[in-house]
């Protein structure tokens, strides 16, 4: 037998504990990472945000989206309604393929099952598709389901990820976005676990392009000084799982911008 209720009740302490700690934070406002915690950033983050400049990536990405593959079909053929409005339901739990599948995950499953070349992950033309689907979805609010035993035991192993200590600095992802949320570290503040999903994929400045949320799990992972995973690997896939299901009940607001 299994119990959602691990799922269910850790989602809700969650929230209950930031809200908590942070009483003058409202639910929805942590999509807004962490300049929920600082006015001056904001400003300027709403600033660029007027003139985005991932707005190339959702027309290119629309293209691409629309461009029919070598046999005729496109995208939509893959997935429901057309692909349109359905960034809240990823990741997902995939019965017969046993397995958590991310959105970047499921595009190349779909150029695959049209026999195309999947795509390289982390940026480029995957992370424009995906901005398209993203921005078509805006506004949705996420539903991460849990359905199965499995799924549940995949979830588990996201937030096992999460609060497990890695890298030469010995620190979990929850060290910096559960437990020191807010503090400033050398310039940066590390934002709140709960949001960090929404609003993917990110232009951010110290790219200078789009990249995907799985891009960051790496940069995050690196700064420990600990081994990045590969794109997509069964651990990434079940930590985005596991981190988005927190963050059920917020808007899709991708793609967005970051520092
Ligand atoms: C040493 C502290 C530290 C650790 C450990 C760390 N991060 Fe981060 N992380 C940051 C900082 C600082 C930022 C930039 C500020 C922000 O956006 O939260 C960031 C940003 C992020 C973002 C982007 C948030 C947004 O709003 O766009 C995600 C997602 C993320 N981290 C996930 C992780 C995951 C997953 C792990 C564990 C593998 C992890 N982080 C470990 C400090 C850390």
């Amino acid at each position: 037998m299994f119990s959602q209720n691990v799922a269910s009740d850790d989602a809700q302490m969650f929230k209950d504990y930031f809200s908590k700690r942070f009483p003058n934070i409202e639910l929805d406002e942590y999509v807004d990472g962490s300049y929920v915690f600082d006015e001056a950033a904001k400003e300027q983050w709403l600033e660029i945000e007027d003139f985005p400049p991932y707005e190339f990536d959702i027309e290119h990405g629309q293209e691409l989206f629309e461009t029919p593959f070598t046999n005729g079909k496109t995208y939509a053929s893959c997935f429901e309604n057309n692909g349109i409005g359905i960034k809240q339901k990823y990741p997902q739990w995939d019965e017969t393929q046993k397995a958590v599948i991310t959105l970047e995950y499921a595009i190349n499953q779909c150029r695959e099952s049209n026999k195309e070349i999947p795509l390289a992950y982390g940026k480029g033309d995957i992370a424009q598709i995906s901005a398209y689907m993203a921005f078509t979805s805006r506004g949705n609010i996420i539903d991460i389901q849990l359905s199965t035993k499995e799924s549940i035991e995949a979830y588990l192993q996201g937030k096992k990820y999460y609060f497990s200590k890695r890298g030469q600095l010995n620190m979990a992802c929850a060290n910096c976005h559960v437990a020191t949320a807010n503090l400033r570290l050398r310039n940066e503040i590390p934002g709140p676990m709960l949001g960090q999903v929404t609003h993917w994929p990110v232009y951010r400045s110290k790219w200078e392009n789009t990249g995907t949320i799985q891009r960051r799990f790496k940069g995050c992972n690196t700064q420990v000084r600990a081994k990045a995973l590969e794109y997509q690997s069964e651990t990434y896939r079940n930590l985005e799982y596991f981190l988005t299901y927190i963050s059920n009940g917020l808007p899709i607001n991708g793609p967005s911008t970051r520092k």
